[in-house]
Parts: structure tokens; C-alpha cells; sequence
């Protein structure tokens, strides 16, 4: 059996940071939420994964390499524009060949991983399985229509959800989906969609086999999703301290503290996890807060936010809360006269201001 991840698509409700970055490499617990898909996919016991990239491509290769630090062999296939799931499918049938495989989409974070699915799929003889979850708005998802027990119908973000069972980016295949990703035409918004090969797969009589999921799982595609699957994450952490901590400090609670940071008359208030060679002066980092690597926080207060390598946050008087904050970013307080609010913000940036 053989993986495939998508890391392609533009990532669109997470601009500015998505400008400059790829969506499935935005950290969650300071690691790229890909790399969650790729150990998932690893610990069902498939080492031949296929990544299908787009315009992002070199940094997603920089990241992941040929996937020998997880001891699997990664194979990149070209995508030239995001042009829907089963296009994505239909460019990777020269890798994927005769074999089954699972593909996963790059943003989606589902914990307890797919071991379960997967053998079962091993095992059942379908042509394909799908994982279902329950979600509050079904608008934003492939939906499933269910007739005893049976998928009969499945719809891409229709506007009148038939139920609120979503389609989870996780799905297995057999070779026959090639032939549905072929005989499927463009969607409204212009993509071959996978619920539209999947329901190919239903109207010509083929075995699909459903689960409904009961475990967390989450599209990380918007900024609160991202902080969501970070509590999640975060929450599983055991305290490990490898940084120095002075003595005027305090951590409490679940709290990783890397290689090279140090903390220095704070109080770090897990869950939360503090990157290497972090510094931490004089502040507060409260529950829910990951902060990456090469990050100076000093006379601040930080909490249930993500902050990115080489970031400064200095000086600033109310709590910071609620944020993602990329890299190389400065947020300080301002000694110039006169005072006032000086910017230099990116397309599509947000800030909230007191
Ligand atoms: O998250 C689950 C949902 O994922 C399902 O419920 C929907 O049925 C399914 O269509 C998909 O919806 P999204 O609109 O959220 O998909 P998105 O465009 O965000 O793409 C998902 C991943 O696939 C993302 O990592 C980017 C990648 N991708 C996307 C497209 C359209 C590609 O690699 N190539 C593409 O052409």
C-alpha cells in the first residue's frame, strides 16, 4: 500500500502568512502539521509516500527532504496548479500505479492517527473507504448523505447540507478511482473534485466503505482551527526542560523548554512548549502557546497564540492572546516621538489595537 499527502493549493484563509509560506508547514506544537500526515501515514506501516506539491514546492522539499529522517521514501509530484483533489489523483497514477493506497490532505490533523482505517481497508476488499465526522458547520465540507448505512450521496460545500456528516481529508482507494478522476468534469469552482469521483465510484456499483469518526479531527485551513489543533496538541505534551531556567522564573503546568532557550524571571504557564535558543525575559507565556525557535519575548504577555522563528515581541502592554504571528516579525513598544502607531504590515494582515 502506498501513501499520498497533498501539499499542494494556495491557502488562502491564512494570508499574509500564507504569502510566504506553505499552509501544511505552519507549525502546530512547534512541528509542520505535515509532518503529523507523514508520521500518521508512516505508523499505519506504509513507507512509499508520494507528496503531490504546487507553487510551494522548494520549501516544502527543504522541509521534508526524501524522507529519510523518517526512515520512508518520499516522492514529489509536480502539480502545476491547485486544479482540485482528483487532479491531484489523476497526476499521481504513474506513482500510485495498481496499488492501493491512502491519501491524506496536508492540513488536516486527526488524533489517535489512521492505523485503524487503515487495516481495516487492508482487509474489507472495498474499492474505497471514507472517514466521516460530525461537524457544526457542514457548509464548508464534502457532506454525506447516508441511506442505511450507506453512502449514497456525497456534496462539496453544498448550501443546503443533507446531513452534518463532513468528509474528513483522510480517504483509501483501489486503482479503480482512476477511472472516476477521468470521467469526472470541473466543479462550479472550477476543480475536479474527489466527492465527484467518489460518487462516480457509487452510481457504477463500486464497494465504498464509511466510518464515522469520533475522535478530534481538524481542517487546519483558518486561523482559529490552527489555534484549536495547537490546544489539542499542546494538551498531550509531558514537561521536559532542557533550556536554562533561572530561579526568578516559573513554569508550570506541561511545559517544553528546548535545547538553548532560556527563561529568565518569567512565568511560563503550560501547556505550552518554548523553541531552542528562545529567549524569555521579564514576561508571561500562558496556556496554549507555542513559540518557536530564535524568538525574543521580553517585557510581554503572550498567551494561547503561535509564534513563528526569529520573531521579536518587546515591550507591549496588554496581553497578547488569540494570535499567529510569523516569522521574523517585530511587534514593539515604540520610544519615537511622536507617539503613535507606526506599521509596516503585509497583504492581508489583521491587527487588533486597544
Ligand atoms: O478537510 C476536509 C475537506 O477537504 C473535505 O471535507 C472536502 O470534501 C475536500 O474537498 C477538502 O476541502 P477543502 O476546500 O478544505 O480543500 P483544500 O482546497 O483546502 O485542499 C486540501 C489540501 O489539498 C490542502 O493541503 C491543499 C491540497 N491541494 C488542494 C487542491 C485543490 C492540492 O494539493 N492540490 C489541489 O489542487
Amino acid at each position: 500500500m502506498k501513501g499520498l499527502i497533498l501539499s499542494g493549493g494556495e491557502g488562502t484563509r491564512l494570508r499574509p502568512i500564507t504569502h510566504t509560506n506553505a499552509k501544511q508547514l505552519v507549525p502546530i506544537a512547534n512541528k509542520p502539521i505535515l509532518f503529523y500526515c507523514i508520521e500518521s501515514i508512516k505508523n499505519a506501516g506504509i513507507t512509499d509516500i508520494g507528496i503531490v506539491v504546487g507553487s510551494t514546492k522548494d520549501e516544502i522539499k527543504a522541509a521534508v527532504g526524501n524522507g529519510s529522517k523518517w526512515g520512508i521514501d518520499i516522492t514529489y509530484i509536480e502539480q502545476d496548479a491547485p486544479r482540485g483533489l482528483a487532479h491531484a489523483v489523476l497526476i499521481s497514477e504513474d506513482f500510485l500505479k495498481d496499488e492501493q493506497f491512502v491519501m491524506y490532505l496536508g492540513d488536516n490533523l486527526i488524533k489517535g492517527g489512521i492505523n485503524e482505517f487503515v487495516d481495516e481497508f487492508r482487509r474489507n476488499g472495498a474499492n474505497s473507504q471514507i472517514l466521516l465526522a460530525r461537524v457544526a458547520n457542514p457548509q464548508q465540507f464534502g457532506v454525506a448523505e447516508l441511506f442505511k448505512g450507506r453512502v449514497i450521496r456525497l456534496e462539496e460545500k453544498p448550501q443546503k447540507p443533507k446531513s452534518d456528516l463532513a468528509l474528513v481529508g483522510v480517504y483509501m482507494f483501489d486503482q479503480h478511482i482512476f477511472k472516476a478522476v477521468k470521467n469526472i468534469a470541473p466543479s462550479w469552482r472550477n476543480e475536479l473534485e474527489i466527492t465527484d469521483a467518489i460518487q462516480y465510484l457509487i452510481n457504477h456499483g463500486y464497494n465504498i466503505q464509511s466510518h464515522i469518526i469520533n475522535g478530534w479531527w481538524k481542517d487546519t485551513g483558518k486561523l482559529e482551527d490552527m489555534l484549536e489543533a495547537n490546544r489539542i496538541i499542546l494538551d498531550t505534551l509531558t514537561t521536559e526542560i532542557h533550556g536554562f531556567v533561572d530561579d526568578d522564573s516559573k513554569i508550570e503546568f506541561k511545559v517544553v523548554i528546548d535545547n538553548g532557550a532560556e527563561v529568565i524571571n518569567s512565568v511560563i504557564r503550560g501547556p505550552a512548549i518554548i523553541g531552542g535558543n528562545t529567549k524569555i525575559i521579564n514576561s508571561f507565556v500562558g496556556p496554549f502557546t507555542s513559540v518557536e525557535h530564535d524568538v525574543k519575548i521580553e517585557d510581554s504577555e503572550i498567551e494561547h497564540s503561535i509564534v513563528l522563528e526569529y520573531s521579536l515581541i518587546k515591550g507591549i502592554k496588554g496581553r497578547i492572546v488569540d494570535s499567529l504571528i510569523g516569522k521574523n516579525v517585530e511587534v514593539y513598544a515604540s520610544l519615537l516621538k511622536p507617539k503613535a502607531y507606526r506599521f509596516m504590515l503585509g497583504d492581508s494582515s489583521k491587527v487588533g489595537i486597544l
